[in-house]
């Protein structure tokens, strides 16, 4: 495996695959790697002959300092375990993705502002901004994204719609831990005692499933919002069902063609988010 540093070395690495016809799958990380993130990259080995990962913690979409600067970091045991997967992890620094001070803006039509938008504004933007940025120097085949990030995917579906890169979005379901909790690169950042806790809300997304057959959105989002009051351990920052592409909340499942649950809730001071799809036509 190799290990890429700078744009042009990338740009020369894709140039060369592609003068070889070989297919190119790209997994954009920001590391703290888990079996999630391996997932994605099993699958890009299925499907391609080369495999690019990139390991960038991105400034740009991080709304808060802090969040940024505690972010969990260790590139070397990333890499050790990425090895088998893939042939180039890239690890650029942050002056080499952004040499000058960005300030673009992206017209994402709405889809940034609700949910993890709207609780952490600009995370879109800076998101798009990277992978927008990755896009434009590993000209891949197929990039893959997990649907543990469902908002995140729709954004990314967004900006490759607009024509600009000709690579095709590959969802990878959500990879959980025995107990159902989404792996994170968060968890790690839990207590002993709370990480017991937290397969509380794939609890709560399987049973609100379970009710989409005889419940609507309404009762079913009361329902959700009332088991979170009722656990003194996580503070819910946001319950959503919304439509699987506008992400608009939804009255009635038949108004969709799918209907995902998205969650977002604080335990101890960890911000953690899953989804479910509650209803496909
Ligand atoms: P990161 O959080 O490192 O996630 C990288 C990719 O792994 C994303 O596509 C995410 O959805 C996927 N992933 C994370 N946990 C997963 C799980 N439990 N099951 C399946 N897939 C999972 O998402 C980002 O980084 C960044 O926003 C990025 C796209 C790299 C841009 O900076």
């Amino acid at each position: 495996m190799k290990i890429i540093q700078t744009s042009s070395d990338i740009i020369h690495f894709v140039t060369f695959a592609k003068s070889q016809h070989q297919t190119i799958g790209f997994v954009p990380t920001m590391g703290a790697l888990h079996q999630g993130h391996l997932a994605l990259l099993k699958q890009a080995k299925a499907e391609n002959d080369v495999v690019i990962c990139s390991i960038f913690v991105n400034p740009t979409q991080f709304n808060d300092v802090e969040d940024y600067k505690k972010y969990p970091r260790n590139v070397e045991k990333d890499i050790d375990s990425i090895k088998s997967l893939c042939d180039v992890v890239f690890v650029p620094s942050v002056e080499e993705m952004y040499p000058t001070i960005s300030n673009k803006m992206y017209d994402l039509e709405g889809l940034d502002m609700v949910m993890e938008g709207k609780y952490r504004p600009g995370h879109f933007n800076g998101v798009v901004m990277i992978v927008d940025r990755f896009f434009e120097i590993i000209a891949a085949d197929y990039a893959y994204f997990g649907k543990k990030d469902f908002q995140q995917v729709v954004i990314i579906k967004k900006l490759v719609e607009t024509g600009k890169h000709s690579v095709r979005i590959v969802t990878v379901d959500t990879v959980r831990e025995e107990d159902g909790l989404a792996y994170s690169s968060r968890n790690v950042l839990l207590s002993a005692g709370k990480r017991k806790e937290a397969p509380f809300i794939y609890q709560t997304l399987l049973q609100a499933k379970s009710m989409a057959c005889k419940l609507s959105p309404y009762d079913i989002h009361k329902w959700v919002v009332e088991e979170f009051t009722k656990n003194n351990s996580f503070k819910l920052e946001y319950a959503a069902i919304v439509d699987a592409v506008s992400l608009k909340e939804i009255k009635d499942f038949k108004e969709s063609q799918e209907a995902v649950l998205c969650i977002a809730a604080f335990l101890d001071n960890v911000r953690l988010i899953d989804n479910l799809e509650l209803y496909k036509k």
